[in-house]
């Protein structure tokens, strides 16, 4: 065993359930856990608070230098910190999530975050996750793992998440954001193209969400975790 543990990077389909499975598995590891798409989504509330459109690059490139984003682990999930403020719930919001996209589409906004996950990764003993994560952001990752699922589990998954959550939001809505999601990640260039590793894929549909945790923690202890 690494005396620090290894980097397991997941990458998988809207909705497949990366993020509650990387903070579980990160917790039954005693690692960290790096929520990507949460830092691409604070960058989106940031620049939507202040004004600044994805088409303003200049506003953008003087707004990333200075943002504070912090990541720290909680037993509900992990929580977010914008400038020391908990944005957890806010970045959630199905708003940010539909403009989240043209945010990260910018590469002076991948740039400035890809270097951030990187310090945050580079002594191991973590579980990242996000669309470039084992390609771009860790192409060394000891663990690289793609979750995909049915549609339409991924539908009643994402509504039963929002509506526990209090947001006001019809079935019918969260399958055409997941439509429209999906051709977006299918268009967008997540400079994957020359990923290298093996890629191991986890068809999540009809396993609950301990049995993911369970499959993939079994998966990093024979790599060396
Ligand atoms: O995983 P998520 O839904 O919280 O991701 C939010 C958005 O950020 C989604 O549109 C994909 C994008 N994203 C990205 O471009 N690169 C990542 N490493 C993670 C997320």
């Amino acid at each position: 065993m690494k005396p620090r543990g290894i980097v397991i990077a997941i990458d998988g389909v809207v909705g497949a359930g990366k993020t509650a499975t990387a903070r579980l598995v990160a917790q039954r590891l005693g690692y960290r856990h790096l929520d990507t798409g949460a830092m691409y989504r604070a960058v989106t509330l940031a620049a939507t608070r202040r004004g600044i459109a994805a088409s303003d690059l200049s506003a953008l490139e003087a707004l990333l230098p200075l943002l504070t984003i912090d990541l720290q682990p909680g037993d509900q999930g992990g929580r977010v910190l914008l400038d020391s403020e908990d944005v957890s719930e806010e970045i959630r919001h199905p708003e940010i999530t539909r403009k989240v996209g043209s945010y990260a589409d910018l590469p002076l906004v991948r740039r400035a975050l890809v270097a951030q996950q990187q310090r945050l990764g580079q002594e191991g003993g973590i579980v990242a996750e996000g669309r470039d994560i084992g390609a771009v952001v860790f192409p060394d990752a000891e663990l690289k793992i793609a979750m995909v699922a049915d549609l339409d589990e991924r539908v009643s998954r994402r509504h039963r998440e929002l509506t526990d959550k209090g947001v006001n939001i019809t079935a019918e809505q969260v399958r055409s954001d997941i439509e429209t999601r999906d051709r977006d990640d299918a268009e967008r260039d997540y400079g994957i193209a020359n990923a290298v590793t093996e890629v191991i894929e986890v068809d999540t549909t009809g396993m609950t969400l301990e049995g993911q945790v369970d499959h993939i923690v079994a998966l990093a202890h024979t790599n060396g975790a």
